[in-house]
């Protein structure tokens, strides 16, 4: 397959390290294995209490761009806990992961992902939309749960802002459990998604939104999954924390 878009690779810190020193070291690693030769975008996503160490460790690397795992859709105020999409766009950060499956987990509804992805857009940063079936049923529901996630996730969202929109297609029975479906099923589910954006926006739209797998992404699986599914990248997390595993995935995007 001829590959237009720069691959994306994303790691999803989720709640760790430990500290703030482990968190540099793997920083540290991390940027240290990425080479003038390294042709993806390479996206870190700490945890918030961690972004300004990750933040001088990148000390304005263009190869190293800063990601953030939510962001909230108010602007500034009184909304304890939270920080506003504007706040880490003002820190540099450049993409916002929303509605991850551990999220939703906890609560966060479609009408609260829209909200924030509108905000992120809003703040001129890139969205990461993560959607993901909970099982894969033999009637191919799965497929319903999906197109509703995106369509909820993107209402309202001008086709011109679609340059800054990423979907992350992560199968929730996948994520931390060493199971991931097929090169073939993943291929299949990125034309379904771009079939979804071809219905909203029309056909040109599809070469504008890039499409990621996650969910128990390693320097193993990720070629396969890369060259035969056909993704434009991957978002990673249990790997992300282990740089040498990390720099491997990036490696296995880049080398085909
Ligand atoms: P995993 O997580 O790579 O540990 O399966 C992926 C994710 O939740 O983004």
């Amino acid at each position: 397959m001829e590959r237009t878009i720069r691959p994306l690779v994303i790691g999803n810190w989720k709640m760790n390290p430990q500290t703030a020193v482990m968190a540099e070291r793997i920083a540290r690693e991390v940027k240290g294995g990425l080479t003038a030769n390294t042709d993806a975008d390479v996206v870190v996503a700490p945890p918030n209490l961690y972004m300004s160490v990750v933040h001088k460790v990148r000390n304005g690397s263009n190869r190293f761009i800063l990601g953030a795992q939510d962001a909230f859709y108010e602007k500034l105020g009184a909304h304890t806990g939270n920080v506003s999409a504007f706040m880490l766009e003002s820190f540099g950060v450049a993409f916002a992961i929303i509605g991850h499956s551990e999220r939703r987990a906890l609560g966060e509804t479609d009408d609260v992902v829209n909200k924030k992805v509108h905000a992120v857009l809003k703040a001129g940063m890139t969205v990461v939309v993560c959607v993901g079936e909970a099982e894969r049923d033999v009637n191919a529901q799965y497929l319903e749960e999906i197109e509703q996630q995106i369509r909820k996730a993107c209402a309202g969202v001008t086709r011109a802002r679609l340059r800054n929109v990423v979907i992350a297609y992560e199968p929730v029975w996948a994520i931390g459990s060493g199971k991931t479906p097929t090169p073939e099923d993943v291929h299949e589910m990125r034309l379904f998604i771009q079939k979804i954006f071809a219905d909203l926006y029309g056909r040109s739209a599809v070469g504008q939104v890039r499409i990621l797998y996650g969910g128990s992404v390693s320097p193993k699986n990720a070629g396969e999954l890369f060259t035969e599914g056909g993704v434009h990248g991957f978002l990673v997390g249990g790997a992300s924390i282990r740089p040498a595993d990390f720099i491997g995935i990036i490696k296995a995007c880049t080398s085909v």
